[in-house]
């Protein structure tokens, strides 16, 4: 019997399993998938997580016949721009990357979209599989849709379509993971539950953690938002709840202050009407208030990162879990309607 749950996710599948990780060649290999057996690995990864798990993977690839080419970037949030994906290129480059090999993307958010960038632009488009090490990167990265950088500051101004061949989630990969990375995946999650499935939030605070069993229904929400939001524009998208404030927050404390699912948690308390929701975020360590920075400042950055049509402002809003609506703000409005809801975080 398999030991791992097969998500579909539109263009690709997800598996999901404690442990599975290590049998990637094995499961590359089993005909039903489009990726295929391949030459060689790409093994694209963040400093980090090679001197976690770097050696585990070559070997468990090499048992397996495969010839593994480690290709290490920083993997910070700031360095999530087109010089990571420059090097990448050139490592490519370097190994003569060919028709049969595959891009694999061992890490976080940053590392896999960083591989799914290079993996859209090398010589016209390459496959790659994601095999992702955060809470945050297994129950969003892994479904795909969108790779994005920060350019010159702004968070994820540069974004092109993403479909990986595959993705294994491993949710062992946790047990390393920093108590505030896990933490942060949380506003996301929160995120899918506030829309799609609000009796996920209970999952939340469980101990012991019940990682596979919220992934899971993490992934088969995103995956009916997906769904929704497919042909619509990405301000339109119901999974982008929260973010137009939250990467504004992100991109202001230039990716320093806050990690990414934090900066989310406080852009989600900007926009959503949910009791209860500035506690359970307190309680799981997330920020619920925001300092050392003005909502003007804010503003600014918003309406200069999402210019709507004509300065039309359209944003996602959640009047209680399960329900949320796209508000259509004329431009004259624009500001002060941001600046409402900003005072519920500043
Ligand atoms: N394209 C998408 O669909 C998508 C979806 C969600 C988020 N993102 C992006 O992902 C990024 C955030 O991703 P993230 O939260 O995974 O952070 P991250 O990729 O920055 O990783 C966080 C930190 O944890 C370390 N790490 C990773 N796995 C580890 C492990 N198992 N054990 C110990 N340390 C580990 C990393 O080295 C890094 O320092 C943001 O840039 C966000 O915009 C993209």
């Amino acid at each position: 019997m398999e030991s791992y749950r097969v998500m579909p996710a539109g263009t690709h599948e997800i598996l999901v399993g404690s442990g599975i990780a290590f049998r990637l060649p094995e499961l590359l290999a089993a005909g039903s998938r489009p990726v295929g057996a391949p030459g060689r690995i790409a093994l694209l990864t963040d400093r980090t997580v090679a001197g976690l798990y770097l050696a585990r993977c070559q070997k468990a690839f090499a048992d397996a016949g495969l010839d593994v080419r480690p290709i290490a970037i920083d993997g910070q949030e700031n360095g999530k721009t087109l010089d990571a994906v420059r090097s990448v290129f050139e490592q490519m480059e370097d190994m003569s990357f060919g028709d049969s090999d595959r891009l694999v993307a061992l890490g976080g958010g940053v590392v896999c979209d960083v591989a799914g960038f290079a993996a859209a632009g090398y010589r016209g488009g390459c496959p790659h599989v994601i095999l992702p090490t955060t809470l945050l990167s297994m129950v969003d990265s892994s479904m795909g849709g969108r790779c994005q950088l920060n350019f010159r500051g702004h968070k994820n101004l540069l974004s092109l379509p993403s479909a990986p061949a595959l993705a294994v989630v491993d949710p062992s990969f946790l047990q390393t993971l920093p108590k505030r990375h896990l933490a942060a995946a949380m506003s996301e999650i929160a995120k899918f539950a506030l829309l799609d499935d609000p009796s996920l939030l209970d999952l939340l605070e469980k101990v012991p953690f019940p990682a596979e069993e919220v992934i899971v229904r993490a992934l088969a929400a995103r995956a009916r938002l997906l769904g929704a939001a497919s042909g619509v524009p990405h301000e339109d998208s119901p999974l982008s709840l929260g973010h137009a404030v939250g990467h504004s927050i992100e991109s202001h404390f230039r990716f320093l202050r806050f990690l990414h699912g934090e900066a989310v948690a406080l852009g989600l308390l900007a926009v959503c009407s949910s009791p209860g929701l500035r506690d359970l975020f307190g309680r799981l360590g997330l920020p619920v208030q925001l300092d050392g920075v003005t909502a003007e400042t804010l503003v600014r950055r918003i309406l200069r990162d999402y210019p709507g049509h004509a300065g039309t402002l359209r944003m996602v809003l959640l009047d209680r879990p399960g329900s949320y609506r796209v508000e259509t703000v004329a431009a004259p409005q624009a500001e002060g309607f941001l600046s409402a809801l900003l005072a519920r975080i500043l």
